[in-house]
Order: structure tokens, then C-alpha cells, then sequence
């Protein structure tokens, strides 16, 4: 049969997750076990305890997507993985996993970059058309990222300290909001006003590179200060106050890059795009730029999963790509 059907695997982070994608955009299925419980208590991922998580779910959780799209080895064409960027020891289980199931069933193997597969949850609602420019935003990375064509990725800027959920992590701990502290904030966002004044970082004119950590710093500081004069600060004014920062920055730099690149889309990615406001914001700057068009993917496929890696896997398969059995986890995987 002439249909391209490839399993994915992504292990980079703290969700096990697996699926099948036919003909590099139809979902056969998509499984994703979370992790967050089991690390909700120490207010962040702890590497090891992800292992030990994907260690024991990623057979069963393969097995279900196999079950589920319906299919058997025979019928895969590739077989996809995240190889990088991200934990070493969270890759390294999903990379031994797909290298043994290529290996056992003589499937070809094809190592994914994270954020190519963040960028390509985008295909699964619509075809991709170039030039594009995706803002990527996620807990390990701000990106604007430049693509011309299937398979190729300019970074036209990035972020030079935390990245955008990072920060939102940061700050959503100082107001003692539960990990991970994206979507509390996003909540409590909804129910304040942005009257504090925050700094912006626009940094040099022209660079479309991002800044967040001065801005998680005002907002400790301003917490600490309004603490020591012993008045009150609302959480969800600070909470709306950080996020109107945030998505301010986000916003005006993705619009100037799709002025520039002249593109036909403008595609959101990564966990940060789960972001009410965000895509509230994005929607009604690019409501006016008829010849471009936003693409928002639904929540389910903005955090991390293992479609979008099969979305991306099966056109880097197409174009040729395989991985040997040498490949390894890298954690540090440039696009
Ligand atoms: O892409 P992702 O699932 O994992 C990484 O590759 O990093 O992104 C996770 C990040 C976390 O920092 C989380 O707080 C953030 O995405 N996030 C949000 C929202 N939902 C998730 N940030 C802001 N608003 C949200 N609604
Ligand atoms: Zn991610």
C-alpha cells in the first residue's frame, strides 16, 4: 500500500507519549501519559524520577498507540523519535526504545528535533505554506524560526536568558501557584487588571531575540518591595500585569518578523501557546494582514506530544533523512 504510516515516540521532558500519523498529517492515534503528578511537589521536573517514569511507560504506551491507530510493524513506514533537545536521561529511553523496535521489525529510523515537532503539530491542522515564520514558546524555548521550505529552519531569534515559560514557571512560584504555573497564571490573569507597571525588554532596535528574566526579576522585586512597605498586591493584577509583559513582547516582534519574511502563515507552537491570552492577542494583530494566515493549534497538540513528532518525522523521512543505529540523545540538538 502507497500510505506513509509512521510511529512516533517523545520522551524529552515529563510526558511519555507515542502515536501514529498517516500520510505525515492524519492522527491514527496520539497517547500521551503525563508525568506531572509525580513531579508537582518539588515545583519542577526532576530528571531522574522522568527516567524511571519512561522507563516504565513507554512499552505500554506504545503497544496502546499501536493498538489504537490499528496497525501492525509491518505497515510502518519510518519509525519517529525525538533525539533532542531535552532531558538526557528522558531522551535516551525513548531514543533505545524506537532504535530497538527499528531494529527488530527492519524499519527505518528517523531522529526528530523537539522544536521541528512543536512547529509541525501545525501540519496536522492544515497544510504548511512558505515562506512561514512559527513563534515557538515553550518551557525550554523562545524562538521566531524563519522556513522556506519543508524541512528547514532559520532561528531569526531567540531568547538570550529564560525562556517564556520558564519565566511564567518562575513567577507563578513566587506567587505560590502550583508547577507547572503557565496555565494558574494564565487563570489569575483573567481575573485582574494589568495595572502594575512592568519593564518590557525590546533590547536593540531591530533583533527580534527576547528577554525574560528582567522581567521575572521586577516582578520579585516589586513583590519583596510592596511586602517590606507592608501593602497588598492583588496575585491576579500581578498575574495580568507579567502576562500583558509578556505577550506585548511576543506579539509586536512575531508581527514585525511577518512583515520582514513577507510570509504566507504565521504558525504557534510549544506549551506557551496553550495561552488564552497569547492567542487572544496574536488573533487580533494578525485580524488585520489579509494575506496571511495565523494557525493556532488546539491545546492537545501545543504541549508536548508525540503527533507533531510524527508530523515532522514523516517529512524529514520523505526528504530523506535516517537515523543509524548509532544515534544518540543530544540534549543540547541545535534545529
Ligand atoms: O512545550 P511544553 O509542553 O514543554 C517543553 O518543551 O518545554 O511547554 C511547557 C511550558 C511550561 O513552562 C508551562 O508552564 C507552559 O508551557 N504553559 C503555559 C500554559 N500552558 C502551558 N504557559 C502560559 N500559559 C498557559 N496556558
Ligand atoms: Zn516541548
Amino acid at each position: 500500500n502507497n500510505k506513509t504510516i509512521v510511529l512516533a515516540v517523545e520522551t524529552s521532558c515529563d510526558e511519555t507519549a507515542a502515536a501514529v500519523i498517516q500520510n505525515g498529517n492524519e492522527i491514527l492515534s496520539n497517547i500521551v501519559a503525563s508525568q506531572i503528578e509525580s513531579h508537582k511537589r518539588f515545583g519542577g521536573v526532576v530528571p531522574e524520577i522522568a527516567s524511571r517514569h519512561h522507563v516504565e511507560e513507554i512499552t505500554i504506551v506504545i503497544e496502546e498507540a499501536m493498538q489504537q491507530a490499528n496497525v501492525s510493524f509491518d505497515d510502518l513506514t519510518a519509525i519517529a523519535v525525538t533525539e533532542g533537545p531535552g532531558l538526557v536521561g528522558a531522551l535516551l529511553v525513548g531514543v533505545n526504545a524506537a532504535k530497538a523496535l527499528a531494529f527488530a521489525h527492519g524499519i527505518p529510523l528517523v531522529g526528530v528535533h523537539h522544536i521541528a515537532g512543536h512547529i509541525y503539530a501545525n501540519r496536522l491542522l492544515t497544510e504548511m505554506k512558505f515562506p512561514l515564520i512559527s513563534l515557538v514558546v515553550s518551557g525550554g524555548h523562545t524562538e521566531i524560526v524563519l522556513m522556506r521550505e519543508h524541512g528547514s529552519f532559520e532561528v531569526i531569534g531567540e531568547t538570550r536568558d529564560d525562556a517564556a515559560g520558564e519565566a511564567y514557571d518562575k513567577v507563578a512560584r513566587t506567587l505560590n501557584l502550583p508547577y507547572p504555573g503557565g496555565p494558574h497564571i494564565d487563570r489569575l490573569a483573567h481575573e485582574g487588571e494589568p495595572t502594575i507597571d512592568l519593564p518590557r525588554a525590546w533590547l536593540e532596535e531591530g533583533t527580534y531575540d527576547f528577554s525574560f528574566s528582567g522581567l521575572k526579576s521586577a516582578v520579585i522585586n516589586t513583590l519583596h518591595n510592596a511586602e517590606q512597605r507592608g501593602e497588598a498586591i492583588e496575585p491576579a493584577d500581578m498575574a495580568a500585569s507579567f502576562q500583558q509583559s509578556v505577550i506585548d513582547v511576543l506579539v509586536a516582534k512575531t508581527v514585525k518578523a511577518a512583515e520582514e519574511y513577507q510570509v504566507k502563515q504565521v504558525l504557534l507552537a510549544g506549551g506557551v501557546a496553550a495561552n488564552k491570552g497569547l492567542r487572544r492577542e496574536l488573533e487580533k494583530a494578525f485580524a488585520s494582514f489579509e494575506e496571511m494566515e495565523l494557525i493556532i493549534p488546539p491545546l492537545s497538540l501545543c504541549t508536548d506530544n508525540a503527533a507533531m513528532i510524527g508530523a515532522a518525522g514523516t517529512v524529514l523521512y520523505q526528504k530523506g533523512k535516517r537515523s543509524n543505529y548509532a544515534m544518540n540523545a543530544n540534549p543540547g540538538l541545535d534545529i
